[in-house]
């Protein structure tokens, strides 16, 4: 019997020190779900005179008793720990003001976000410690839950663990009867984070191996041991695996089924039926599930197949309440969705060791030059073990799987997607209109720690015709950042 199911049989669970197991091996059994989730406050500000929506968002170190009584360093947006949610509507103009109080340089990209790369909060968006960045774009894209994470190059991984993350929730005028869409009520967003807690409670931040750290600990919406009062007879969930390297293949302890109804870039076209959904790094699914009055369920993390998607793990508590105010019934269609449209063009991705194409990131060197508008396929070609795929500004289809057609649920909108070893992926890629030469977007491993070691690489966006006297090296001297 492994050590922690002896602790929960012995009563001795609570008891069990966080943080020392070897990390993804789960950790079923030991938690006692005595902390309300925390729901990250809406920031969803009036639009100014001008009609432009203001965020105000502030990078900063803080304190937070992730474990009870054991107060632990964390960053926070705006607060000690994680960030709030944003949330805005297609057609807003939105203005950020990103003002950094830390003690080194960051970013905050858009994860998601579909607008022009030098408001995109990649590497060459630094904002050095005391300056603000004040990026502003159009919302012009399907309402979907996307998130907003650090990107400094070689650092992104330290950055998000130390809980520099939030939702970015876009809603548009499509007919969403059906769906619960009350924030905190019956649409939960869910963070999902893996993490491993020294004795003193304190994040403990090594890194080493293949994929960096896989924690035991988990965090949903930076609260441990959680459970969620339910008090509507159907909930929604948006679920970000905001974890570093862990991928969770969730469901619920009774196996019962649930609906799928968005990915990444937004909603599916029909409520899809499962019990599990794997999730890795980066990916957002929503799924809606039913309760029953006066019933307890457990979210659960199932053990997969390989080294990045660990053992079992508890996740969530849910309560529900003894009397749930009825749902509506779910909608039996969601986004009409066009069939993918494969561009002539495909390029190819070989993702091995911690490189793409045999190419370690340079920041000065651009990658691939793509005619704005286009439409192209973009093939992944993992030699070896798990990564997964996200390009920037895009949104994608997945066409195929080692030649096969996915599961119903991987066929909607993404930009990120899991690519298990010696697999190939193809993804039908729909590119964006906002040119700039000298700007790139990245692609890259959303595992964090390969895409710190250079599992990275830079497109831009060009006006047609002009792909071919695009300079394929950037001129770095005046890459200071904004002070
Ligand atoms: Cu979630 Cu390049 O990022
Ligand atoms: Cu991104
Ligand atoms: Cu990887």
């Amino acid at each position: 019997m492994r050590r922690r199911s002896f602790l929960a049989l012995t009563g001795l669970a609570g008891l069990a020190p966080a943080g020392c197991s070897a990390g993804a091996e789960g950790n079923e059994g030991i938690l006692s779900f005595r902390n309300p989730l925390r729901i990250p406050p809406v920031l969803d500000p009036e639009p100014g005179p001008d009609g432009v929506k203001r965020f105000a968002l502030r990078l900063r170190e803080g304190r937070t008793e992730l474990l009870p009584g054991k107060p632990a360093r964390t960053w926070g947006i705006n607060g000690d720990h994680l960030g709030p949610t944003l949330r805005a509507r297609r057609g807003d103009r939105v203005a950020m003001t990103v003002t950094n109080a830390l003690g080194e340089a960051s970013t905050l990209h858009w994860h998601g976000m579909r607008l022009p790369a030098a408001m995109d909060g990649g590497p060459h968006q630094m904002v050095e410690p005391g300056a603000t960045w004040s990026p502003e774009w159009t919302v012009d894209q399907p309402a979907a839950t996307t998130w907003f994470h650090p990107h400094p190059h070689g650092r992104t991984a330290v950055h998000v663990y130390r809980g520099l993350a939030g939702m970015f929730l876009l809603d548009d005028d499509s007919d969403t009867t059906g769906l619960p869409g009350a924030y905190g009520k019956d649409d939960i967003p869910l963070i999902i984070q893996d993490r491993k807690f020294t004795e003193a409670g304190e994040l403990d931040e090594d890194f080493g191996g293949t994929f960096g750290l896989l924690g035991d600990d988990i965090l949903i919406n930076g609260t441990y041991d959680p459970y969620f009062r339910v008090t509507t007879g159907r909930v929604r969930f948006g679920i970000l695996n905001g974890s570093n390297a862990h991928v969770f293949t969730v469901g619920f302890a009774d196996d019962r089924e649930f609906h799928i109804v968005a990915s990444d870039a937004g909603l599916l076209s029909r409520p899809v039926a499962a019990r599990r959904i794997r999730i890795s790094p980066g990916e957002r699914f929503e799924i809606v599930a039913s309760f029953e009055p006066g019933e307890h369920v457990l979210l659960k993390g199932f053990p997969g197949g390989n080294e990045i998607e660990g053992g079992a793990y508890d996740l969530l508590k849910l309560t529900a309440a003894p009397r749930l105010a009825p749902s509506p019934a779910l909608p039996a269609r969601l986004a009409a969705l066009a069939p993918p449209v494969e561009g002539e063009r495909t390029r190819t991705f070989k993702l091995y060791g911690s490189h793409i194409n045999g190419k370690p990131m340079d920041l000065a060197r651009i990658d691939e030059v793509v005619p704005a508008g286009a439409r192209e396929v973009w093939e992944l070609d993992n030699i070896t073990f798990s990564h997964n795929f996200h390009i920037h500004e895009v949104v994608f289809r997945i066409l195929d799987i080692d030649g096969d057609q996915p599961p119903e649920h991987l066929r909607g909108p993404k930009d990120t997607v899991y690519v298990p070893g010696k697999t190939k992926v193809r993804v039908a890629v729909e590119f964006g209109r906002h040119t700039d030469p000298k700007t790139p977007y990245m692609y890259h491993c959303h595992i964090l720690k390969h895409e710190d070691k250079g599992m990275m690489g830079q497109f831009v966006l060009v006006p047609p015709g002009t792909e071919n006297t695009t300079p394929r090296r950037l001129d770095l001297s005046h890459h200071a950042g904004h002070h």
